[in-house]
């Protein structure tokens, strides 16, 4: 059995999952990031400094980690080189470090233009993307005119498949969006090359690195990014990113057979509450002043938009449904501390359509809408747990909280993280 792990939200994203990978890889060899973009926002803090990361892997800030950006990432070279510049005080050589699959897909300029031209053309119905070309960068995977690392190794292929690119984009943003946008083509390619000569040294087949790193038995950390609900297969779809931000997302994502893959551990992060940043459905989402309350607590702003986020009650029928197709092995609840100062804490077992209860998380968006959540209430505990690091100092109302959480989803919670210090949480299990 490897003892290889991997840590991924069930929530709709931004569930704590970037410090728990950061406190847990000092006992991994490798961290890898496997499918998601820039769109992600892993914010660490270290000592007084805080470091927001969005493409390189949290485990960057260890000494002696090998992180990988794997196959499944879409990549803006731009964003990645400026996060190694902000990192620099940390990494100063990143070779043997950081390496970067030549089978990850790049996100160009032309693709950020499309984002915004879709989101403006759905009105009201728009995603709530956060515009960083996302979407369009795997559009163009699936339509087979996307751009690869490896394609950078030949510039006159590259030429070409740049040219053909930003046609499609440009004949895409005039015959759907009746939109004209200009673009220096000379400009985006010499500056990309330019850009792929300061990461050509850590270009790798990081399928093959990570299927001999486990078949030999070294310890691999695999660092989700969204959540499961964002999931484009199993998410609240259309209202999801554009790739399998659940379990579901590894191989394809890494290029590693389910048979290696499927002997990591899972553990999915939840916080203790819900939040979701874009559209989409969210049925216990609070709009009085129990929603803010956890905003200001929670200080529920966006890392990498800064939007407001959605808030609302734990959704349990949700994180059931993320039990069991991550097939979690534990759950991690962070931000605990910031529900210390309610009455009353309240969390969905199932909810209510037309009558009906149901406990399984429907598909359809219209059923979604009319879903009501049906609660269970509980004690609040009015104690600070902030930085608690003992089970023993865990209000008894908090382990209450807990047994439903683990009855409701039949997955132990295995650790609570209790601040956004590295250090502070307390394993329960
Ligand atoms: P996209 O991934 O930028 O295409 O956005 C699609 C949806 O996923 C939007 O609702 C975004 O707000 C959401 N999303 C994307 N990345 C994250 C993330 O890291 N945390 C939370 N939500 C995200």
């Amino acid at each position: 059995m490897s003892d290889s792990l991997v840590i991924l939200g069930s929530q709709w994203g931004d569930e704590g999952k970037g410090k728990i990978v950061d406190l847990l890889a000092p006992d991994y060899d490798y961290v890898v990031r496997y499918q998601g973009g820039s769109n992600a926002g892993h914010t660490v803090i270290v000592g007084n400094k805080k470091y927001a990361l969005h493409l390189i892997p949290s485990g960057i800030l260890h000494k002696g980690k090998k992180n990988i950006i794997s196959n499944g990432v879409v990549i803006a070279l731009e964003e990645l080189l400026s996060e190694m510049d902000k990192v620099r005080d940390v990494v100063e050589d990143f070779e043997g470090k950081l390496f970067i699959s030549d089978r990850a897909h790049i996100v160009f300029p032309h693709h950020k233009i499309l984002d915004g031209l879709s989101e403006k053309a759905k009105g009201k119905n728009k995603v709530g993307t956060t515009l960083k070309g996302i979407g369009p960068a795997y559009m163009a995977k699936y339509a087979r005119t996307g751009i690869r690392i490896a394609d950078l190794f030949d510039p006159n292929y590259f030429r070409k498949r740049l040219e053909a690119s930003v046609s499609e984009a440009k004949e895409i943003a005039e015959k759907v969006y009746n939109q004209k946008f200009d673009l220096d083509i000379n400009k985006i390619y010499y500056n990309t090359l330019d850009m792929f000569e300061k990461i050509k040294p850590l270009v790798a087949d990081t399928s093959l690195m990570l299927d001999t790193a486990l078949k030999k038995g070294e310890k691999v950390l695999f660092e989700g990014a969204q959540g499961t609900m964002l999931d484009i297969d199993m998410g609240t779809y259309p209202y999801v990113t554009s790739s399998n931000s659940s379990a579901l997302g590894l191989c394809n994502g890494t290029g590693v057979s389910p048979r290696e893959i499927g002997k990591a551990k899972v553990y999915g992060v939840s916080k203790a509450y819900v939040t979701r940043v874009g559209a989409g459905p969210f049925p216990t989402e609070l709009h009085d002043g129990d929603g803010q309350k956890l905003r200001d607590e929670g200080h529920e702003y966006g890392t990498t938009t800064g939007r407001p986020r959605r808030c609302g009650w734990l959704d349990l029928v949700a994180l059931r449904f993320a039990a069991r197709i991550n097939g979690m092995d534990g759950i991690i609840i962070t931000k605990l501390d910031v529900l210390d100062h309610f009455d009353e804490i309240k969390v969905a077992v199932a909810y209510e359509y037309e009558g009906a209860v149901i406990r399984d998380f429907p598909a359809s968006l219209q059923v979604l809408e009319k879903c009501k959540p049906v609660y269970k209430t509980l004690k609040g505990w009015d104690r600070s747990t902030k930085g608690i690091k003992k089970k023993e100092d865990i209000p008894k109302e908090a382990w209450e909280f807990i047994k439903i959480v683990e009855e409701e989803t039949e997955t132990p919670v295995v650790m609570l993280s209790t601040g956004p210090e590295r250090t502070e949480y307390v394993w329960i299990k």
